[in-house]
């Protein structure tokens, strides 16, 4: 039996962290909705539970629940933050929203002889993030840490195995936060933490063969991570029985679609580079609205890889879907789920025995140790993320062959100067403006371009901040685009977050 941990969800911002601090730590865990039923628990069979964090209050009426048979089923639970209060709440226990709710780094007294304590504190400082608070624990619970403005920040009934706290412990600025998690795992769960990614690809390339038998995989690669390393460990898995399908739309970064090749083309897979620019500029002249522009290039898109796939006829369509793709379509529990099974909305006349999938256990940063492993090199492995559209969305207005040319260029001067950066920020980029400038070169005006540089720093990239870069690299940036493309007058650094802005800029 393969050792996990189930994590339920409340809704908390960092399940996705605890998720991959018990995955470090040598333990696979796995996040479902926190309301599963306590028969699928026991189907999972995991080693121990962890609830969630959340924004809800248990005593609201719309409050997230569980099934109160999960505390009953011999399996020991963590409950963090709003999982503690569900848990206490459930077990006849009182929640109260606080006089003064408690946010940020807080003193804590802990209690070490807690199992779950132990080797912390007594005094640290952790994060707390809350304004309801446990009054009263259930029977048989006992108090096990204590801060100014909450009397009971964690509690424990040994005999059950049920445990809470009322901070989370993987936040990166709690004092010993890991200690208390490696205390749960091991202390409580008991498990060994023997779970390595090495196993992982073995299991999966074993899967896929058991799975696929003689049949011929299709995967539609784009170049980016999550596809580009589904394509090194299927052909590990298969070889010939693999064709890679990338489709060059013409929207990519300079050199970006002869890289790919080169790549692929030297592994042992049928590796197909369809040169589709003709088609997808056609469809997008005169086009100027971003959301009709990224709308084409999703449609041209699948019907080039619809022709191949009738073209070469394969049994399997292989995904690149990784876990985060599933969790956030609502886990194998919720509806749209499906979606993911239609990639890019191909038609439903492409009929496929099946569809494979083998990183969708997978959190991004695992999928780049995977591309590691197998040995891809870090232009592909390291590389940032990039629109589907591609430059279609970052030369704004109409999209013609011209403008692609220079922002490519201006793009690889970006990318030079800011890649030149000992930490470089998560995502950057340039942006040709749908706008003209005067300037003046030599003796000449000129009436030319302008670049925007867009560069930010990000951890999920649903908010972002831009970077603080060195004045001294803005005017490099500045002074080498100008100098070395005629084209362009102008070259501004676009400095709004998100929100408001977004990080593309259509
Ligand atoms: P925004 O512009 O929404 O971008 O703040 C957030 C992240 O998503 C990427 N992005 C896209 N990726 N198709 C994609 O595959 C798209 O249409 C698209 N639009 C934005 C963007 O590069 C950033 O990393």
């Amino acid at each position: 039996m393969n050792e996990s941990i189930l994590i339920l969800d409340f809704g908390g911002q960092y399940k996705e962290l605890i998720s991959r601090s018990t995955r470090a730590l040598g333990v696979y865990s796995e996040i479902k909705p926190g309301n599963i039923p306590s028969d699928e628990v026991k189907r999972l069979a995991p080693h121990g539970i962890i609830l969630t964090g959340g924004p809800g209050s248990v005593y609201a009426e719309d409050a997230p629940r569980c099934d109160p048979a999960i505390f009953s089923l011999g399996i020991p639970v963590l409950g963090i933050c709003y999982g503690m209060q569900l848990m206490c709440h459930t077990l006849g226990g009182r929640v109260e929203p606080g006089e003064v709710g408690e946010y940020g780094r807080v003193e804590t007294s802990l209690d070490g002889d807690s199992p779950l304590m132990c080797g912390v504190g007594p005094d640290v400082k952790l994060l707390m993030s809350h304004s309801d608070r446990v009054c009263a624990l259930p029977a048989g619970s006992r108090p096990t840490a204590s801060t100014p403005g909450c009397p009971i920040a964690a509690c424990e009934d040994t005999g059950r195995g049920l445990y809470g706290v009322q901070f989370p412990p993987e936040a990166a600025h709690s004092d010993g936060g890991r200690e208390i998690l490696r205390n749960f795992l091991f202390g409580i769960c008991r498990v060994s933490g023997d779970w390595r990614l090495g196993d992982y690809i073995e299991k999966q390339i074993a899967a896929v063969r058991g799975r696929v038998g003689g049949g011929r995989v299709l995967l539609g690669l784009s170049g980016g991570v999550d596809s580009s390393v589904c394509a090194a460990l299927l052909s590990m898995a298969i070889g010939r029985q693999l064709t890679c399908v990338f489709v060059d739309h013409g929207l990519m970064r300079e050199g970006e679609g002869d890289e790919i090749e080169r790549i692929f083309s030297r592994r042992e897979l049928d590796f197909v580079r369809v040169d589709a620019e003709e088609r997808f500029l056609n469809k997008l002249k005169g086009v100027r609205d971003p959301e009709r522009k990224r709308k084409i290039v999703g449609e041209e898109f699948v019907r080039v890889f619809e022709g191949e796939a009738r073209r070469i006829g394969a049994d399997f369509l292989a995904q690149g879907t990784i876990y985060p793709d599933i969790i956030e379509s609502g886990g194998e529990f919720g509806d749209t789920i499906k979606s993911h099974h239609n990639v890019g909305g191909l038609p439903a006349d492409l009929s496929f025995a099946g569809v494979v999938e083998p990183l969708s256990g997978l959190f991004k940063d695992e999928v780049r140790a995977v591309g590691r492993l197998l040995g891809l090199p870090p232009v592909l492995v390291d590389r940032q993320p990039f629109p589907g559209p591609g430059l279609a969305i970052r030369v704004t207005g109409e999209v013609t062959r011209t403008k692609l040319e220079v922002l490519r260029r201006a793009d690889r001067i970006v990318g030079e100067e800011i890649g030149r950066l000992r930490r470089r920020p998560q995502q950057y980029f340039a942006v040709l403006a749908d706008v003209r400038s005067v300037g003046v070169k030599g003796d000449h005006r000129t009436y030319d371009r302008v670049v925007a540089v867009r560069s930010v720093d990000t951890t999920d990239f649903m908010t972002c901040e831009y970077t603080p870069l060195p004045h001294k690299i803005l005017g490099r940036i500045a002074s080498r685009i100008t100098g070395e493309i005629r084209e362009v007058s102008r070259v501004v650094y676009d400095i709004t977050g998100k929100p408001p802005a977004t990080v593309e800029w259509e």
